[in-house]
This record gives C-alpha cells, sequence and structure tokens, in this order.
C-alpha cells in the first residue's frame, strides 16, 4: 500500500475545509488506514478529530510543526481509532514560514517528512488554512506514487467562487516547479442552504468556468453535520443523518482518484 494524498484547500474562510477533511477521514477509515494531516493554525481538525480544544498546552511540541522541521511526522502521529491517526497541530504553525525565509526548509519539506509513513497508510487527507501560503502549498508539493489531489472547496458565495481560480493558479504553479503529478480531484460544494435561489446559477456558473470539475455529490447545511464538532463521532444517534451527504462524496472521491490514475 502507498498512500493518496488528498489536500483541501481554498483561500477563503468557512468553506468547510476542516469538517469535510475531518468526515472524509473518518469515512475513508472505515475500510482503509488513514492518516489525517492538520496543516491550520487553528487546529479545527486536530479539535474535531480529538475532541481536544486547548490545542496549545495538550500539543504543545508535538504536532505537524515538529515533524516538518524535523523531516519525520512519525513521533507526532496520535491514534484516533481503528486506523485513523492524526497529526496535529496548533498556534505555534504561525512560525512556518520563518523557516523558510530562513532557508531552513523547502517546498519538499512535508513531503520529505511523510516520506517514512507512505507505506503505513491508504490516504493521507490534509486540511489547510485559508490561505494560499507554506502551509497550503506544501501539501500541494507532496508527491506520491500513488497519487496527490486537490479538492477545492467552495460554498457557493462569490468570494469563494472568485478564490477558486487563485487556488487553482497555486496548483498550477506547484504542478510545473514540484509537482507534475498533482491532480484537481474536483471542486466540492458544500455548506449549501437549500432554499438559496443563487445555487443553481452559481453552479451553473462553476460547470460552465471549470466543466466536469465539480462532484455531482453536494454537501448541503445541516445542523447534525454542525453539531458533530460537538458530539463527535462515537456515540452519536445523529451520526448517520451528519455523515449522509458526505458517504456519496467520498465514494466519487475515490472514483475519481482511480481513474485519474489509469
Ligand atoms: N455541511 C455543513 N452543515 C452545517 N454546518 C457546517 C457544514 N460544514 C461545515 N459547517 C460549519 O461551518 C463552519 C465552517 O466550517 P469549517 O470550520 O469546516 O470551515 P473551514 O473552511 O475549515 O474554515 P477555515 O477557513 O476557518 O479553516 C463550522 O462552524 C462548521 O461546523
Ligand atoms: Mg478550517
Amino acid at each position: 500500500m502507498t498512500a493518496k494524498i488528498v489536500t483541501f484547500g481554498i483561500s477563503k474562510g468557512g468553506c468547510s475545509k476542516s469538517t469535510s477533511s475531518g468526515i472524509t477521514a473518518h469515512i475513508l477509515s472505515k475500510t482503509d488506514k488513514v492518516l489525517a494531516i492538520d496543516l491550520d493554525g487553528q487546529g479545527n481538525l486536530t479539535s474535531f478529530l480529538t475532541g481536544e480544544y486547548d490545542i496549545c498546552n495538550a500539543f504543545q511540541n508535538k504536532t505537524i510543526l515538529e515533524g516538518i522541521i524535523e523531516g519525520d511526522v512519525r513521533p507526532y502521529i496520535i491514534n484516533i481509532k481503528h486506523n485513523l491517526s492524526l497529526v496535529p497541530s496548533n498556534d505555534f504553525l504561525a512560525t512556518l514560514s520563518r523557516h523558510f525565509y530562513q532557508k531552513k526548509m523547502d517546498y519538499q519539506a512535508l513531503e520529505k517528512a511523510l516520506e517514512p509513513v507512505m507505506e503505513d497508510y491508504d490516504w493521507i487527507i490534509i486540511d489547510t488554512p485559508p490561505a494560499l501560503g507554506e502551509q497550503t502549498v506544501l501539501p500541494l508539493c507532496a508527491k506520491s506514487p500513488a497519487g496527490s489531489y486537490a479538492v477545492i472547496m467552495f460554498d457557493g458565495s462569490m468570494f469563494a467562487y472568485f478564490a477558486i481560480q487563485k487556488f487553482l493558479d497555486i496548483i498550477e504553479a506547484s504542478q510545473e516547479r514540484h509537482n507534475p503529478e498533482l491532480e484537481v480531484a474536483g471542486i466540492l460544494f458544500s455548506l449549501i442552504d437549500s432554499r438559496a435561489k443563487e445555487n443553481e446559477p452559481m453552479k451553473e456558473s462553476v460547470d460552465e468556468e471549470y466543466p466536469n470539475m465539480a462532484f455531482k455529490s453536494i454537501i448541503k447545511r445541516r445542523a447534525s453535520t454542525r453539531r458533530l464538532a460537538l458530539e463527535g463521532f462515537e456515540n452519536n444517534s445523529e451520526l448517520d443523518n451528519a455523515l449522509e451527504f458526505y458517504v456519496p462524496f467520498v465514494e466519487e472521491l475515490k472514483l475519481r482518484v482511480q481513474k485519474q490514475q489509469n
């Protein structure tokens, strides 16, 4: 087994990157071995999967930052449950860019840190911050023989619509300079309010501008999905309802990354 790398991103805040990457990691782990990586100093994926909100203290010096600096994530992997592990993050990830400017690090730094575990997982699922800096570019530059993919999150808003092209530009730059085999897995519509009349025209615009990129699965806004951060994945009576829109998305994601490999 070699891990496929899937990075969730968009440089617009609150488009469900952390929620979607966390749920995707959870669903995949039912059948496959998954390593989730939190590359956002907000640590939302970390809190989502561990239930720990005091991330600064709980994970002090035990995060993806140390993994990248030392070139090996292994000491920082924590077990979440059967088949699901996580490399957490916390606020100190903000110091990552300092290492770049001091030239202690290059764009292959995350790839190098992941190398020792590439054969241990089927999937590496990465959450990124709403920005186009190193924390987003590092995962896009991380190569895997099994494939490296980006899922572009889109919440149906104008702000996010214009962020799509910027994210695609960053993908193209990463392909040209570091990771020629990086692929766009697709654009995922999330947080969609069934009653909002602008949904259909926004979807049409995306389909026209970026043909065949949008996933057919759409993640609608649901209170049970939002409450997952509170209720967790265990002993949660509304779990099936919370995950309902994500199950077909994960199936579609699996199919898309298979097809792109063939
Ligand atoms: N399908 C959904 N239904 C209802 N609420 C959702 C859904 N997806 C995400 N949310 C909620 O929307 C908010 C933003 O989601 P999330 O934090 O995952 O976005 P993000 O893109 O990671 O944000 P950031 O850019 O700050 O990292 C959160 O409060 C989350 O619980
Ligand atoms: Mg987030």
